[in-house]
């Protein structure tokens, strides 16, 4: 161990032997093309602008200072916030075979190879930026960070744990080979400080990151991750609400909806999984130029007269097809109500938890002007947005009067309506404290019929990158699965039996697919047997933190649970806190997600999978527990499914685990008792 002489005064530079090089990076040149934050919010004091440059300069030798806090200055003045983009590595990054990466245990490897796919130029919204998805969901807060995350993952043996706070590497501490190799925590503000404004301030003075989900928890896919999910919901959303019956699909329905970015990418390729006819609109034609190159969507419609003429032609021929409109959903949907057309289901999947921070285009204005505005004329563009938003309500209110089946799909859009200035959205017309008018997609649909029994987005990663492993691994999934059990098991079966024929992969070779707490268990379980016996590389173990456990969220994740406790976030807590205990390779807990900061706590994990018996063991306690917790959750809240789940999962796990269940009251009981 290096003994520091305490007679002269501390010096970073001599107590560490972990730390970005002495060397700066040369400064790296921006490639034409690729998409750029926007100016991000920061009203920052002289002296808090002061703090920001000296909390990024506390990454940089002491010789560079003088330069640096030029280009730090320079940074937060023109883009809001400190990237620190002279360290960002030059090229483009991906998540290469495992074993290409440096490391002393293959968890130290693998989380490398999770980062750099969240940063990939294919996968990522903003990849300078170092934002993976959702607006403003940053793998961290800078590239200073992102440089010394790699140097600890390096670093890391099988007998430390990796701290992280908000993207930054706090440091390797011992723990032992059961528990997590990284804890990472984002965006994790006290409740006083709960709040957009602090957020942003936090954010710009470089103490906070926002995660999102996957994006912190270094666990995304590419828009594939959101595919399965969005399949699910517009096909149950068809079974529940148009009468289509569960051996059915979507053929001949229209579903209309915004949004071509990181996870709204997907809706153009789930309808068409699902058989129908979509319309997205998007305002950014980079996002739609590459959904197209994707195969994400079949074609491309410059007006909404022409988007609504394939649309039909498409929707008489039965063919599913997914047409990404370039224009404002706005302008679409008066087009629509104007031209009597009949949208059977419709939703929205702008980045309405960042609605001023661009986040949402208001109607008449373009895309570039958006992005101007953003920086030069933030109070009109405000205006613009809310006014927008009272007109998009307005809108999908006649068209609902129509018949047209609306829901929230996960994005703050109704609470976004109502900040708006709309009381009108809210169920009491008053405040948001009863719910909304329209139903979010969990309420509705993914609450009661997915979430209740367990079934949630589970995923893994091939490390080795090799496509013949994601075969295989798919291959053996399938036959985990009993098609025969329930309808949602021959959703998921003929899912992974086509996955690989519906080209999901943006990035490395990765795989969604929904599974109950026993299915993840037993598919878990056989992979890891796989690589035991040399038939794939490691696998890395996943999921989004949206999901029936992981995340608290009033408004979308628990808006199903109806016993009051939505306004508590204790599961996601308990969740991310029984996996640490469990063991996961990394675990993850964050502020925010989808819906913003301050309305949702969520975390996740990862789990590599290198075939050893330990992690058989912890494969056994963690996966059930992962997502029973949710379902003890939700039984608990008197959740019909999940009443069921649970007392099976007592019946057949009696001897090791116990979930306490509810007896439910006679409604007349309690009113009598009413004083
Ligand atoms: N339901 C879920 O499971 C889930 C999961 C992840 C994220 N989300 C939420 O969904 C939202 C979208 O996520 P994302 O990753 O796609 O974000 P994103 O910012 O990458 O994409 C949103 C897209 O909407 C477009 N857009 C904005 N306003 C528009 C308008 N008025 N008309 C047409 N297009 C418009 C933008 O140009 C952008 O491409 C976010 O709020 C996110 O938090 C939901």
């Amino acid at each position: 161990m290096k003994v520091i002489e305490m007679n002269r005064p501390l010096s970073a530079d001599n107590a560490m032997t972990v730390s970005l090089d002495y060397d700066l990076p040369e400064y790296p040149e921006f490639i034409e093309g690729i998409r750029r934050a926007p100016h991000r919010e920061s009203r920052l004091s002289m002296a808090d602008k002061a703090l920001a440059i000296s909390n990024a300069l506390r990454y940089v030798h002491p010789d560079h200072h003088k330069l640096m806090a030029k280009e730090f200055a320079e940074e937060l003045e023109t883009r809001g916030r400190i990237y620190g983009y002279r360290f960002r590595p030059a090229g483009g990054l991906r998540g290469r075979p495992v074993d290409e990466y440096n490391g002393n245990c293959v968890e130290g490897r693998a989380i490398q190879v999770m980062i750099d796919n969240n940063l990939d130029f294919d996968v990522a919204l903003y990849p300078y930026e170092l934002v993976t998805y959702g607006e403003t969901g940053q793998v961290c807060q800078n590239w200073m960070q992102y440089r010394l995350i790699k140097k600890y993952l390096e670093r890391l043996t099988d007998e430390q744990t990796l701290v992280m706070m908000s993207g930054h590497a706090l440091g390797l501490f011992r723990s032992h080979n059961l528990a997590p190799r990284v804890i990472t925590t984002n965006a994790m503000m006290v409740g006083m400080f709960d709040s957009n404004d602090s957020f942003n301030r936090a954010a710009a003075i470089g103490v906070a990151n926002y995660g999102q989900m996957t994006a912190g928890g270094w666990m995304y896919i590419g828009p594939q991750g959101i595919v399965h999910g969005t399949f699910n919901t517009l096909l149950n959303a068809g079974r529940i609400k148009l009468g289509v019956p569960e051996d059915g699909n979507l053929a001949g329905k229209l579903f209309v909806s915004a949004g071509l970015g990181g996870m709204s990418g997907a809706q153009g390729k789930a309808a068409e999984i699902a058989g129908a006819v979509a319309i997205i609109a998007e305002v950014d034609t980079s996002r739609i130029k590459t959904r197209y190159e994707q195969g994400w969507v079949s074609g491309v419609a410059e007006n909404c007269e022409a988007a609504v003429t394939l649309a039909k032609e498409k929707q008489a021929s039965m063919t599913p097809f997914a047409i990404a409109y370039h224009g404002n959903i706005v302008d679409l949907l008066e087009y629509i109500y104007e031209h009597d057309i009949h949208v059977d289901l419709m939703s929205d999947q702008t980045s309405c938890h960042v609605p001023y921070d661009g986040g949402y285009c208001p109607q008449g204005i373009s895309f570039e002007e958006r992005t101007r505005m953003l920086s030069e004329d933030k109070e009109t563009f405000r205006s613009l947005v809310d006014r927008s938003l009272s007109h998009h309500f307005e809108l999908i209110v006649m068209l609902h009067e129509r018949g047209t089946y609306f829901f929230d799909y996960g994005n703050s859009f109704l609470k976004a309506v109502y900040d708006a200035g709309e009381p009108g959205i809210c169920k009491n017309g008053e405040n948001d404290l009863d719910g909304f008018i329209f139903p979010s997609y969990v309420e509705d649909i993914l609450g009661p019929q997915l979430f209740d029994f367990g079934y949630g987005p589970f995923r893994w990663c091939c490390l080795s990158g090799k496509p013949e492993d994601l075969d295989k691994t798919d291959e053996a999934a399938m036959n985990c699965i009993d098609p025969g059990r329930r309808y949602q098991d021959r959703d998921n079966w003929v899912w992974v039996r086509d996955a690989k024929k519906n080209k999901l992969v943006v990035g490395t070779q990765c795989r969604i697919l929904y599974q109950d707490a026993l299915g993840r268990m037993n598919i878990a379980l056989k992979f890891n047997d796989m690589v035991r016996k040399g038939e794939i590389g490691p696998v890395m173990l996943g999921r989004d933190h949206h999901d029936t456990g992981g995340t608290d969220s009033p408004f979308r994740e628990t808006s199903n649970i109806k016993d009051g406790s939505n306004i508590m976030a204790d599961m996601a807590i308990q969740c991310f806190a029984g996996n640490a205990a469990r063991g996961m390779s990394l675990v993850a807990l964050h502020n925010g997600g989808g819906v913003g900061v301050g309305k949702a706590i969520n975390g996740g994990f990862g789990m590599v999978l290198d075939g050893s018996e330990r992690v058989d063991g912890i494969l056994r306690m963690a996966m059930p527990w992962d997502v029973m917790v949710g379902v003890a959750r939700r039984s608990w809240a008197r959740n019909e499914n999940a009443l069921e789940t649970a007392a099976e999962y007592n019946s057949v796990f009696g001897a090791s685990d116990h979930i306490t269940l509810p007896y439910i009251a006679d409604e007349n009981v309690v009113k009598e008792a009413i004083i």
